[in-house]
C-alpha cells in the first residue's frame, strides 16, 4: 500500500486520536438503524442484568466498528478488552484474554476473520456456554480441561464477512453491517471534528470536505487535519472552501474524493484492458497491490459510487469511469456484456 496515500482507510497513528472518538450512542453520527437496535439491546441487557448477546460488525475500514464496540461497553458500564484475530496465535492466548474478563465485560476481536481455525474452535464453547475446553499435553498424554468463564459479550469486527466460517457466524446473536455515510452525516462529522479541535470552518468548506471523504469518517477526519494545516500556514486558521480546494488538489484528491491510487486502478481497467471485464488478480498485479487490499479498501467505494461493476467475468468500467478519466465512452461497443 502506498505509504503516502491520504485516503487510505487503514488506520494511521494519528487516527488513534481518542478525543475524536464518540463516547456514547448519542454522539455517534449516522448508522441510525444500527444505533436504534443497539440501544434496545443495551437497555434490555441492563434491565435483565445479563451480558449482551455477541455482536458481529462488518463493513469497509474506517466506518466506525471499533468506535461502536467501545460505545457499547461504555453504555453497558463495563470494561472492554481489545485484541485482534492475527494477535491470537495459540489457544493459550485466547484463554488468557478470556480469563481476564469480569462478568458482563466486552471482548472486542478486530479482524476476526483472521483468527486461526483451531483458536476459533476454542471460541465456540466460550461463546455458547461460557466455558473453555482446552487440550493440554500431546498424543496419548493429552487431556482436556474445562474452565468456566464469566458471562461476557464478544464483539467481532471484520471487513470480510464472507471469510468468516459458518459456525462462527452462527454464534453471533446480532450481525450488523455498517454502510458508507451519506454527505449529510459526513457534514455533521466534519462539524463535530471542527468543534472538538476548536477550529473555525465555513459551511461551504464543511460540504467540500464531506464530499471528498469517500463516505468514511476516518478519511473525513484525516482530510480535516491536513486542510487545517494549510489553513494555519497559508491562511489565518479559518478553513475556507478556497483553502480546502487548494489543499486537496495539492494532495492529489479530486472533487469526488478519488486519489491517484483510485485513478491508477480505474486507468488500468480502461486503458490496459479495454474497459474490462478483467479479473481482480490481473488488476491487482498491474497496479502492484494486494488483492485483499483492492477488494476491501478500493473497490467497495468505487462500486457503490458506480465507477465499476462486478460481473462473473471480472470488473467492468462504467460510463462514470470514462468521465472521471476525461475519456469518451462508446456505449454498446462490447454488446450487452458491459
Ligand atoms: N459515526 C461516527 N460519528 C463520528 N465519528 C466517527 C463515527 N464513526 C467513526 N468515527 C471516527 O472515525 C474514526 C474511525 O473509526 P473506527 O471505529 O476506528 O473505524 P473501523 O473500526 O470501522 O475501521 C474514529 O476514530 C472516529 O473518530
Ligand atoms: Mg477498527
Amino acid at each position: 500500500m502506498d505509504k503516502e496515500r491520504l485516503v487510505t482507510t487503514m488506520s494511521l497513528k494519528e487516527d488513534e486520536d481518542q478525543t475524536l472518538r464518540p463516547k456514547t450512542l448519542g454522539q455517534y453520527i449516522g448508522q441510525n438503524d444500527i444505533k436504534d437496535m443497539l440501544s434496545v439491546y443495551i437497555q434490555a441487557a441492563l434491565k435483565r442484568k445479563e451480558a449482551l448477546d455477541h455482536i458481529l460488525l462488518y463493513g469497509p475500514p474506517g466506518l466506525g466498528k471499533t468506535t461502536l464496540a467501545q460505545i457499547v461497553a461504555n453504555e453497558l458500564g463495563v470494561q472492554i478488552r481489545i485484541t485482534s484475530g492475527p494477535a491470537i496465535e495459540r489457544s493459550g492466548d485466547l484463554a488468557a484474554v478470556l480469563s481476564s474478563l469480569a462478568p458482563g465485560d466486552v471482548l472486542f476481536i478486530d479482524e476476526i476473520h483472521r483468527l486461526p481455525r483451531f483458536v476459533e474452535e476454542v471460541l465456540y464453547s466460550a461463546m455458547e456456554d461460557y466455558v473453555l475446553d482446552i487440550v493440554i499435553g500431546k498424543d496419548s498424554e493429552s487431556r482436556s480441561i474445562r474452565i468456566d468463564l464469566p458471562p461476557f459479550t464478544l464483539i467481532g469486527a471484520t471487513t470480510r464477512f464472507g471469510d468468516l466460517s459458518a459456525p462462527l457466524r452462527e454464534r453471533f446473536g446480532v450481525v450488523m453491517r455498517l454502510n458508507y455515510y451519506d454527505i449529510d452525516d459526513l457534514e455533521q462529522i466534519v462539524s463535530r471534528t471542527s468543534r472538538v479541535y476548536e477550529t473555525t470552518i465555513t459551511e461551504d468548506a464543511v460540504s467540500a470536505l464531506a464530499k471528498r471523504s469517500r463516505g468514511t469518517p476516518r478519511i473525513a477526519n484525516r482530510l480535516f487535519r491536513r486542510v487545517r494545516d494549510f489553513a494555519e500556514i497559508i491562511g489565518d486558521g479559518t478553513i475556507t472552501t478556497d483553502i480546502t480546494n487548494h489543499a486537496l488538489s495539492k494532495l492529489g484528491i479530486d472533487h469526488n474524493g478519488l486519489d491517484h491510487t483510485d485513478f491508477r486502478y480505474l486507468k488500468s481497467i480502461v486503458t490496459m484492458f479495454g474497459g474490462g471485464p478483467v479479473g481482480i488478480e490481473t488488476i491487482a498485479a498491474t497496479i502492484s497491490e494486494e488483492i485483499t487490499t483492492v477488494e476491501d479498501v478500493y473497490e467497495p467505494y468505487l462500486m457503490q459510487e458506480g465507477y465499476i461493476k462486478r460481473t462473473p467475468r471480472g470488473r467492468v468500467a462504467t460510463e462514470k469511469t470514462y468521465q472521471a478519466l476525461g475519456l469518451k465512452y462508446y456505449k454498446g461497443l462490447f454488446g450487452d456484456e458491459r
